[in-house]
């Protein structure tokens, strides 16, 4: 174990500074370097100890009675108690089961879309078939009674005098009879069953033509552009509406520990900028705020969205495939009191079938959303296709956005009833290699907008903060490793939707992220004396980043302010009083080790969040005491948080304690490595004191 060696040692394992990742001004003594190698492998070190050497690296935390036992990962931290811990920005690492909000979290029973009736007519890639085991329910007792058909329909392609462009759909004049299964060209159709001319079934089903008009335009775009990737990687982004990123670890956890498995990266500090769906998916989708949007291209709300320049486009220039759809197709992203577009807005567009099949079979609707078409859950008609799309496409270059609405729109706790569904389409994309060759980046765009859970300053935080992960495959982390290191370290930056949207036009072009290219224009991000607004998460976005830079609204902004404390602060002593105690505690069992003492306060600085994060919660806010103390016998430094809970007026130190000094034999006592950053051998002091 690599852990166990010494430093001199460890200095091999030392990061190659000229690859453009690391910060030009690291060209210091490297005496300063050796210190500096230190703090990561002591804070790492400690952090296996809070989580138990050895063990899986779950940890459990106390659950309300109520939910079943989930493991969570141990929510990687870059200094213990923080998600993101850089000098522009703080934010604070919360417990997904916080005390606070348990009343809140409760588990959901499961829906049941097929209590109407089972499904008689399902579909696979290309075809309809039959159900035989449904025709009971249906009192079919010989097939020759059942006739079944279907209706094939499209987006309306003219339009006259009405201007509900984006909702109109053309039937197909005649219903073509069928038995038992039959193949399909189109790529909508309506399913009608009916025994005595008495229609007892109808369902919606949507495939996957390839079609010869896109793939012609395709062949030219690749054509027009001869200085192409050689290799190509496609884009699935698959969204769930108001998910934080704490409420997805607790509701979903086989489709979190699947994303582990496969080493998803996870982005720890996205902050939304903006309030709800659609000025958090615009920056991705267009680069743009919202404002811009429609300074630039959508000047009234009556406009139509056709003029903006989409992201789409950029592909569908450089010869992709696109692919837009969504569920609750009432409120969707550009209809939703806006009218969408004119022409269709991409190549496959999932928006004519969705809404014709909620429109006419959507039922269990709670709140703003019907959770079923048909014996279906409407987030499952959706991914049913994302998966068809992915399966068929899976050696064409595509880009496709989807986003899950019905199920998450509305309740905290309905995130847990897709949990599932996630995880099979999740395994189906793997198992049929459809992510060979396609970044896979699965996201939220806020967390949940109101409920009880709001009242409170955690839920304030969450809100904020919804969930990111990205699946590359692996010959793409392996062709341009700086840019995937990159990517690892703004996990713990903070980050926002117009970061996303220069990640993906890097990856139309991988000559950006080769790795010359990354350390040019890394170089021109540290000397540029403004920031840019948004930066390709494949660049290292700067420690310094203040939300003001990233284009966050203050309103909408998690970032603690940190503010140096004077040492006399009465306190700060308290604080570092209770720090030595701790520690103490963690000797506690180890008599071989010797009771520390505080000896000095060495620095101390307090975060504390924004007021309007706990305004009216005042009671709710905590402040976070970062000190470093010095303790006697040994002369040890030690860095940890010291969390005050300005409600219960309760102080506890989070997160593990970073020995920030080196030890040498003091600890020659204990084997354990973790217990060696803390321990002073009794042994120890006897042998110094007889020299
Ligand atoms: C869960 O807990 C709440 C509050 O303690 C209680 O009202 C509810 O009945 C419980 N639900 C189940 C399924 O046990
Ligand atoms: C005080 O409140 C915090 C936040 O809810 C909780 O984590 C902590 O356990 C509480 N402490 C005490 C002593 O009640
Ligand atoms: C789809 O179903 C049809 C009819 O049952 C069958 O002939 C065909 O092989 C199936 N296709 C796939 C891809 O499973
Ligand atoms: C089937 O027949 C039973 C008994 O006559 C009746 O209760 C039921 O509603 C019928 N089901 C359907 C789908 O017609
Ligand atoms: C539709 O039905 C009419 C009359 O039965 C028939 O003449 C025509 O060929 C059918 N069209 C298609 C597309 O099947
Ligand atoms: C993307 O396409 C738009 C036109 O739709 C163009 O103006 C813009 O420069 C393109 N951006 C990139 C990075 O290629
Ligand atoms: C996907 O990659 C795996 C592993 O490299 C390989 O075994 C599989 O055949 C590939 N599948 C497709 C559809 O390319
Ligand atoms: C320090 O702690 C003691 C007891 O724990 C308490 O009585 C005192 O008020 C605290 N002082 C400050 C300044 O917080």
């Amino acid at each position: 174990m690599w852990i166990c060696m010494e430093p001199q040692q460890l200095l091999k394992f030392q990061p190659d500074p000229s690859s453009g990742i690391y910060n030009k001004n690291e060209k210091k003594a490297a005496s300063f370097r050796r210190w500096l190698l230190w703090i990561p492998i002591v804070i790492f070190a400690s952090f296996l100890y809070i989580f138990d050497i050895g063990g899986e690296m779950h940890y459990r935390f106390p659950l309300p009675s109520n939910i079943t036992a989930i493991t969570v990962k141990p929510v990687h931290s870059v200094r213990s108690g923080f998600v993101v811990d850089t000098t522009g920005c703080r934010i604070p690492d919360l417990d997904p089961y916080d005390p606070v909000i348990h009343e809140f979290i409760k588990k959901e029973k499961p829906l049941n879309c097929h209590e109407k009736h089972p499904l008689l007519v399902n579909a696979n890639l290309t075809s309809l078939f039959i159900m035989k085991s449904a025709l009971p329910f249906f009192n079919i007792s010989d097939e020759d009674q059942l006739n079944c058909c279907y209706q094939p329909f499209w987006r309306s392609k003219t339009h006259s005098g009405d201007d509900n462009f984006d909702s109109k759909i053309t039937f197909a004049d005649n219903c073509t009879s069928f038995k038992n299964d039959v193949s399909v060209e189109e790529e909508f159709v309506k399913v009608m069953c009916s025994v005595d001319n008495q229609v007892v079934y109808k369902n919606y089903h949507a495939f996957i033509p390839i079609k010869l008009e896109v793939e012609k335009l395709c062949q030219e775009s690749r054509k027009n552009k001869p200085s192409q990737n050689t290799e190509h990687l496609s884009v699935l982004v698959l969204g769930m509406d108001a998910v934080s990123r704490l409420n997805f670890h607790r509701q979903m956890p086989k489709t979190e520990s699947l994303l582990r498995k496969i080493h998803a990266i996870e982005l720890f500090g996205y902050n939304k900028v903006a309030d709800n769906t659609f000025p958090n998916l615009i920056p991705i989708l267009s680069g743009l705020s919202e404002k811009e949007l429609q300074h630039t291209c959508w000047p009234k709300l009556t406009s139509v969205f056709d003029r903006c320049n989409w992201i789409w486009k950029n592909f569908s220039a450089a010869g992709y495939r696109t692919a837009f759809g969504e569920d609750a197709a009432w409120m969707g992203l550009f209809s939703y009191v806006k009218r969408g577009f004119k022409e269709q807005p991409t190549d496959y567009y999932v928006r004519p079938f969705i809404k014709t099949a909620e429109d006419d079979i959507g039922h269990k609707t709670q709140l703003n959303a019907k959770l079923c078409i048909g014996s279906k859950m409407s987030v499952a008609v959706l991914l049913d296709y994302v998966s068809n799309f992915a399966i068929t496409m899976s050696s064409k270059d595509t880009f496709a956005f989807f986003w899950g609405t019905s199920l998450t729109h509305d309740f905290l706790n309905y995130p847990s009833l897709g949990d599932d569904l996630h995880e099979r389409f999740l395994n189906q994309l793997l198992h049929t290699g459809s992510l060979n060759h396609t970044v896979f980046i699965f996201m939220s765009d806020h967390g949940i907008r109101w409920g009880g859970i709001r009242e409170t300053y955690q839920g304030r935080l969450e809100e904020r903060l919804p969930f990111v992960f990205f699946v590359f495959p692996e010959w793409f982390k392996n062709l341009y490793p700086t840019a995937i290191a990159n990517l690892h370290k703004n996990a713990h930056r903070l980050t926002t939707p117009f970061d996303i949207y220069e990640t993906l036009l890097d990856i139309l072009s991988f000559k950006q992220i080769e790795k010359e290219s990354i350390r040019k224009r890394s170089t021109e991000l540290d000397k540029g004396k403004s920031k840019p607004r948004q930066i390709s998460l494949f660049l290292p976005v700067h420690k310094s980043r203040t939300c003001n830079e990233a284009g966050i609204d203050p309103h909408w902004c998690t970032c603690h302010k940190s503010k140096p404390l004077p040492l006399t602060d009465a306190k700060i002593k308290n604080m570092s009083l209770i720090l030595v105690e701790h520690l103490n505690s963690l000797l506690k069992p180890y008599g071989v080790c010797s009771q520390l003492h505080l000896a000095e306060v060495k620095s101390a600085t307090v975060e504390y969040p924004l007021e309007h994060l706990y305004e009216k919660t005042k009671d709710q806010g905590l402040k976070d005491y970062v000190l470093v103390v010095r303790t006697t016998p040994g002369d040890a430094l030690f860095e940890a948080t010291v969390r005050h809970h300005i409600g219960n007026s309760s102080v506890q130190v989070v997160g593990a304690v970073s020995r920030i000094n080196t030890y040498g034999s003091q600890s020659s006592c204990v084997t354990d490595f973790h217990m060696k950053l803390y321990c002073y051998c009794k042994s120890y002091f006897r042998t110094r004191t007889k020299l």
